[in-house]
C-alpha cells in the first residue's frame, strides 16, 4: 500500500464514527475523550498532508460514479441526435419496403439460385473425396482438379454477380456464404488428406474414422455447422434446449429487424448528407463526416456482432446439437490488435491458424511471412465481398486489412499493449469502418450515378 493510501486510511479513521455510542459507554470512554479535547492545540487544526485524489501518488482509484455520468452523457447526447434526427427526417422506416424488396426484386432470385448451384462443387468434392479413399487417382491429379473446382466454385459467382447488376447488399449476402463453402471445402479437403497421410504413413492412429467419416450425413452436417474446419467427429451435445432456441431465435430477429432500421433511420441519411462534402475534399468536414457516422455504424456494428456470433451460431448450433459455443473471445479488452483478431472471429481465426498459419511454419516458414500469408488471403476475401457487389474495384479493403499487420506490431512492439493498445484497437475500428464506408458509398455513386452526384455537390448541402 502507498504512503498516500494509508493517510486515507488514517483520515477514514479519523472521520468514523465512535463504534460503541450506546447509552451504556463507559464513563471511563467519556473521560478519555475529555482528555483528548484537553490535549489538543487550541486552534483545533484540521489539516494533515495528504494528496489530492486525482493525484496518482493519492493511490486512489474508485472512480465507478465517472462511469455511470459517462452512460448518461451517452444515453443524453444519443437521445439527443435521435430527436434531431426524427424532427428532421420524422420516420424513414419502411418494413413494407423490405418485404418487398425480398419477394419482388428480380436480383434476389439469381442469388438464391447461384448458392443452390454452388452445392454442385460440395458434391464434386465429396465424391472426389471417395474416389481418393479408393485410391483410383492419384493426390498430385487431386490437387490439380480442386484448385480449378475452388477456382471456378469462386469466380462464377463474380461472373453472375458482374453480369447481374443487382442489389449490392443481396450479391454480398450470397458471396459471403460462396467463400464460407470454398472455406469448409478447403478444410475437407486438407484434414481427409491428412488422414490419408496417417494410413500411408504405416501407423494408423487409434480410433482413426478414415475413410468411414466419408458419408454424405456427415459432409452435410460439417456444411451446416457453425464452424469452418473440419473434423471427422465433432463434440455433440446430449440433446437440445427448446427455451435457449426460442431465446435466440427472438435476439436473432429483434437485434437484425433493430439493425437494418436503425441503417435505414440513421446511417443512410447520414452518409446522402456526405456526398456533397467527400466530392469538395475539405479535410476538416471530411474528419467531421468520418466522427459523425463512427457512432451509429459502431453501434449497428456491435448489434450484428451479437446477433450473428452469439444469436445465430449459437441457434444453428443447438439445432444441430454442436458442442462447441466458442465463437468469440473478449476481443473488447484486446490490448494488440494481434489480440483482436485472435478473438473476434473464431470459426475465421481457427480456419487461418489451422489451415494457412501452422501449414506455413511446418514448412519452414516464419511466423511473420505467415501472418503477412493469411492477411494476404483474408484481404483478398474482404475485397472480394465488397467490389464485387458493388462492382467497382478499389482496393480499399484489401490495403485495410494489410494494414492490420504494421498496426499489430505498433499496438505490440511500440505500445506493448496496455490501455494505449485497448485504445488503438478500438479506435482503429471506430474510424476505419466510417472511413470505409464513406469511401465506398463516395465511389460507388461516383461511378453509378454521376448525374445525380454533381447535383448533390452543387447544391452544396450544408452537412447534417
Ligand atoms: C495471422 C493469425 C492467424 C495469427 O494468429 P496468432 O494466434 O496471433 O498466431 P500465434 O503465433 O500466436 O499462434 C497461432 C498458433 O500457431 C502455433 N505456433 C506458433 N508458432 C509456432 C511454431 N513455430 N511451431 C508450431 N506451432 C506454432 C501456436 O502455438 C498457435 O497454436 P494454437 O492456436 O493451437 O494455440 C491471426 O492474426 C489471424 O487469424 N488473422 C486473420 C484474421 C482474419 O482475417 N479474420 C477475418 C475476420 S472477418
Amino acid at each position: 500500500m502507498t504512503s498516500g493510501s494509508g493517510q486515507q486510511t488514517e483520515l477514514r479513521k479519523r472521520r468514523s464514527p465512535s463504534s460503541s455510542s450506546s447509552s451504556e459507554e463507559p464513563r471511563s470512554k467519556q473521560a478519555q475523550l475529555k482528555k483528548e479535547k484537553a490535549s489538543q492545540p487550541p486552534d483545533q487544526p484540521c489539516h494533515s498532508p495528504q494528496d489530492s485524489l486525482f493525484s496518482s501518488t493519492s493511490g486512489y482509484t474508485n472512480f465507478w460514479g465517472f462511469f455511470n455520468l459517462a452512460m448518461l452523457l451517452l444515453i443524453v447526447s444519443n437521445a439527443r441526435v435521435a430527436l434531431e434526427n426524427f424532427i428532421k427526417y420524422g420516420i424513414l422506416i419502411k418494413p413494407f419496403q423490405w418485404i418487398n424488396a425480398l419477394s419482388e426484386d428480380p436480383w434476389t432470385w439469381p442469388n438464391l439460385v447461384m448458392l443452390f448451384c454452388s452445392n454442385i462443387t460440395c458434391i464434386l468434392v465429396f465424391f472426389t473425396e471417395k474416389i481418393l479413399a479408393k485410391k483410383w487417382i492419384g493426390e498430385k491429379i487431386a490437387v490439380v482438379w480442386y484448385i480449378a473446382l475452388i477456382s471456378a466454385h469462386l469466380t462464377l459467382p463474380v461472373l453472375v454477380t458482374l453480369w447481374l447488376k443487382g442489389n449490392p447488399l443481396f450479391a454480398s449476402l450470397a458471396l459471403a456464404i460462396i467463400v464460407v463453402e470454398a472455406l469448409k471445402l478447403v478444410s475437407y479437403i486438407h484434414v481427409n488428406y491428412w488422414c490419408r497421410g496417417a494410413l500411408k504413413s504405416g501407423e494408423k492412429p487409434k480410433n482413426l474414422l478414415y475413410p468411414s467419416n466419408l458419408t454424405l450425413s456427415n459432409f452435410y452436417y460439417f456444411m451446416f455447422a457453425p464452424t469452418l474446419c473440419y473434423e471427422l467427429k465433432f463434440p455433440r451435445t446430449p440433446g437440445r434446449r427448446p427455451k435457449f432456441i426460442l431465446k435466440r431465435l427472438a435476439e436473432f430477429l429483434c437485434f437484425g429487424i433493430l439493425g437494418v432500421a436503425l441503417c435505414e433511420q440513421w446511417v443512410v441519411p447520414l452518409v446522402k448528407n456526405s456526398m456533397g462534402t467527400l466530392k469538395d475534399m475539405d479535410i476538416f468536414l471530411c474528419i467531421e463526416r468520418v466522427c459523425k457516422l463512427a457512432v451509429p455504424n459502431h453501434i449497428i456494428w456491435l448489434l450484428f456482432f451479437y446477433t450473428i456470433f452469439h444469436s445465430s451460431l449459437n441457434l444453428l448450433a443447438e439445432i444441430l446439437r454442436f458442442a462447441d459455443r466458442e465463437f468469440y473471445r473478449d476481443f473488447w479488452n484486446a490490448e494488440t490488435i494481434q489480440y483482436f483478431w485472435q478473438t473476434w472471429n473464431i470459426p475465421v481465426h481457427r480456419w487461418c491458424v489451422r489451415h494457412v498459419y501452422k501449414p506455413f511454419i511446418r514448412n519452414g516458414y516464419s511466423r511473420l511471412t505467415a501472418s503477412v500469408a493469411v492477411f494476404f488471403i483474408s484481404a483478398i476475401f474482404h475485397e472480394y465481398l465488397v467490389s464485387v457487389p458493388l462492382h467497382m474495384f478499389r482496393m480499399w479493403a484489401f490495403l485495410a486489412m494489410l494494414s492490420q499487420i504494421p498496426l499489430s506490431m505498433l499496438t505490440e512492439k511500440i505500445l506493448k499493449g496496455g490501455r494505449a493498445g485497448n485504445i488503438v484497437v478500438w479506435l482503429s475500428l471506430l474510424v476505419g469502418q466510417p472511413m470505409a464506408i464513406l469511401i465506398y458509398v463516395h465511389d460507388y455513386y461516383w461511378l453509378h450515378h454521376p448525374i445525380e452526384m454533381k447535383l448533390n455537390a452543387t447544391e452544396h448541402l450544408p452537412p447534417h
